[in-house]
């Protein structure tokens, strides 16, 4: 059983009530069954198809399913299940997910610690097609020098992957996610990255993909976007519902990467 039936198995004895009310959240929570379904994908067409009483908030149903999942799974498993699925998404469909499920994803994102709590992040969402495609045009710019001067592994990375200085997911993803930093505050930048990393999961989890786009040089771009001079671009991430069949990278064995006592000792 996937652990997506489970889920189901949960909620459907979770939602016994027989109202109607609590038929459509039963139907609702029949079609994640769907392979193609992702639950918060679906459950936001849900929110807006049927057009609920705000107090029924199908987030709080679902997110009380996964957590008797959780329960029954052994807790942290689903953590691990959405770390595993996550890959990076170069590609993205047509279809432009509701901008409340990117709301969510930040609101996530602003849980993140921050050093003495400076919460130093700030992010801007461009949806305007003509200012994704001024943006895409300035990281082209940069991205062909910076790729005529490449050389070694890191070439070779690349061109394996077909990743060249074009980089069309910057106008074709329905919503970039630009992250900033306050540089003026403490420990910034790695306060920053992990709210990244709560934002990457949180996307996962709501059926959405991106890309940490690093660009070469973001001069152009603060001007463009009016970015103050205190804050600092740490990535783009272009975000859509995700249509790209490449393979998730190979990560390193956790006995690779873990030592005990001293550098390299192994667990006895
Ligand atoms: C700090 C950072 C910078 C990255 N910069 C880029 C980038 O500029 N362009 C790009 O296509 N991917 C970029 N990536 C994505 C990585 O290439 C990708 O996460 C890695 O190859 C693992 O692939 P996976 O996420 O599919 O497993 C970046 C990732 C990180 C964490």
């Amino acid at each position: 059983m996937t652990s997506m039936n489970l889920i189901v198995v949960f909620a459907k004895a979770n939602v016994r009530r027989n109202d109607s009310r609590m038929a459509k959240i039963r139907n609702f929570l029949i079609c994640l069954t769907s392979p193609k379904g992702s639950v918060v994908q679906s459950l936001n067409q849900f929110y807006y198809t049927q057009s609920l009483h705000p107090r029924t908030n199908p987030v709080e149903i679902v997110s009380s399913c996964y957590n008797s999942f959780q329960r029954f799974h052994g807790g942290g498993m689903m953590l691990l299940e959405l770390a595993k699925r996550r890959k990076t998404i170069r590609k993205f469909k047509e279809e432009k997910p509701p901008l409340s499920s990117i709301i969510k994803a930040i609101e996530v994102a602003k849980e993140a610690p921050s050093g003495i709590n400076s919460q130093p992040w700030h992010f801007l969402i461009v949806k305007s097609e003509d200012l994704k495609r001024s943006i895409r045009e300035i990281c082209e710019e940069k991205e062909k020098s910076f790729h005529e001067k490449l050389s070694g592994h890191f070439k070779k990375w690349l061109a394996d992957r077909g990743i060249t200085w074009k980089k069309p997911f910057l106008s074709d993803a329905p919503y970039l996610v630009i992250v900033l930093c306050d540089k003026t505050l403490p420990f910034s930048k790695e306060s920053v990255w992990i709210s990244v990393g709560y934002l990457l999961l949180a996307l996962e989890e709501m059926g959405l993909g991106t890309v940490t786009y690093t660009p070469p040089s973001s001069e152009e771009l603060m001007k463009l976007l009016r970015i103050p001079e205190k804050f600092r671009i740490e990535t783009i991430l272009p975000v859509g519902y995700p249509d790209d069949d490449k393979k998730k990278e190979r990560r390193k064995k956790t006995e690779e990467v873990v030592s005990f006592e001293e550098f390299g000792g192994r667990m006895s």
